[in-house]
């Protein structure tokens, strides 16, 4: 039987206005917002103040409310707020990547502890269903990869590049001024806010759990004109993918700049929008997109979470059991494009072996294969006048005993 949900909502930014005026037009869902908890006293709101509240526990310790919505940006607060609700045995809903993943067991203890649901569709791609399906509909596949657009400010960027021929820091600016890049815009184009969201993807595609800075991540914030003058020459467009893929009983994650070909899935994912691609043993590759961000989009995976708690449903992390012997496997090999200045020899570069080798004065750049686990801990990827791109699909993991022979280096055309 559905319950009746009394909600208490924490943020009323972006995200919790969104669904306050969702749930105005949603008829049908016994579902109602009892209190909003905001942080600045000051402000003015566009709904009445008696809503309002500045005292967290004003809503946590309330008994009449059921379920807690937690749409803050400062995850630390979101994490007390969460973890509180959740031993209060109240239901809980959020959309915080970053909080998730930073705590993602002792969450799942608490929900296991207490019984509780904590749902987070909104986390990870905005309003594309895809944590729902990961654990219900590919509950039984055992699935090879996940991989995707998941970050929009960094696709609108890389897009408005590749279209207009624009350069990163005026493309930049715009994506801030439109709200779609974060205020702190190293979330996006370094990459962290992908990386979040893949942990998330992770756990409930293979059942790791793996914290977010264990996974290799690289952004955009090097890129330069030529990179996409390059991939265009070569029929390519630049996008930032997120991917975990399973490669015999191991599991390699990362989060990379890659060129992706016209006939990819993820070729025409352009602006804010986000793509996600999961392969499976039995069902093969299927393609989920739409709206990765922005204040419905986002309310309206928020509201089909606060739905499913009214019919009690909860994550059951299926993967977990069934994948039990996947490890987490950091030495992945990959074909890389580098691009850097002539004042760093070749040599110097963490190449296990180079296909090709190209100089000009416009423009160096090498393709071979690179280990993750050691470009990781290189200083270039610091430098802002190096950057690599995945040149390819294929990867394998690392074998510290194999010798991989230097192909011939030659130059080609620019
Ligand atoms: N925006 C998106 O497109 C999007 C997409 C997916 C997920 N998310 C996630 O959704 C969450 C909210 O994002 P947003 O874009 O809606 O943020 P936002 O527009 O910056 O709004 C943040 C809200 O949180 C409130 N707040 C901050 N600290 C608080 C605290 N300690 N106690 C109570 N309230 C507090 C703020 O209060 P005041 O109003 O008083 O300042 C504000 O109402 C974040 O976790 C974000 O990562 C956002």
């Amino acid at each position: 039987m559905k319950q009746k949900l009394n909600i208490g909502l924490f943020g009323f930014g972006c995200v919790g206005k969104g669904l306050y005026d969702v749930l105005e037009h949603t008829h049908g869902l016994k579902a109602n917002i009892a209190r909003i908890c905001v942080k600045d006293k000051n402000k003015e709101r566009p709904v009445p103040a008696s809503y309002f509240t500045f005292d967290k526990y004003e809503i946590l310790n309330d008994e009449t409310i059921n379920v807690i919505v937690e749409l803050i940006d400062d995850a630390d607060a979101a994490f007390e707020i969460v973890s509180y609700a959740l031993r209060k045995g109240k239901a809980v809903v959020s959309a915080n990547k970053k909080m998730i993943a930073e705590h993602f067991e002792e969450l799942l203890e608490l929900q296991k502890q207490f019984d509780v649901p904590f749902l987070y569709e909104g986390a990870a791609c905005a309003s594309i269903p895809v944590i729902r399906n990961l654990e219900e509909y590919y509950d039984n596949d055992l699935l090879n990869s996940i991989e995707g657009i998941v970050n929009g400010s960094t696709n609108f960027i890389l897009t408005k590049m590749y279209n207009e021929g624009k350069d990163y820091a005026e493309v930049l600016a715009e994506a801030q001024q439109l709200g779609f890049a974060e205020s702190n815009p190293a979330l996006d184009v370094e990459g962290f806010d992908a990386r979040y969201k893949l942990s998330l993807l992770a756990a409930h595609a293979f059942g790791l759990f793996i914290k977010p800075d264990q996974i290799f991540k690289y952004g955009i914030n090097n890129i330069s004109d030529s990179d996409i003058r390059y991939a265009k020459e070569k029929g390519f467009k630049i996008k930032l993918v997120a991917h975990a893929r399973k490669i015999g009983k191991s599991l390699g994650i990362w989060v990379i700049p890659r060129f992706i070909p016209a006939n990819h899935a993820l070729y025409n994912i352009d602006f804010e929008y986000n793509g996600v691609s999961v392969e499976g043993v039995f069902s093969d590759k299927q393609f989920f997109s739409g709206k990765g961000a922005g204040s419905f989009p986002t309310a309206s995976a928020v509201l089909s979470d606060i739905s499913a708690i009214s019919y009690h449903y909860q994550y059951e992390y299926k993967k977990t059991q069934q994948e039990a012997s996947l490890n987490y496997e950091p030495n992945i090999l990959m074909k890389l494009y580098c691009r850097f200045p002539s004042s760093i020899p070749v040599s110097s570069l963490p190449f296990e072996s180079i296909e090709q080798s190209f100089n000009s004065p416009e423009l160096n750049y090498v393709i071979g294969n690179v280990n993750l686990d050691t470009l990781n801990s290189s200083r270039l990827l610091d430098r802002d006048d190096v950057f690599f791109i995945q040149a390819g699909d294929e990867v394998d993991i690392r074998n510290t005993n194999e010798f991989v022979e230097e192909s011939e280096v030659f130059e080609i055309a620019f």
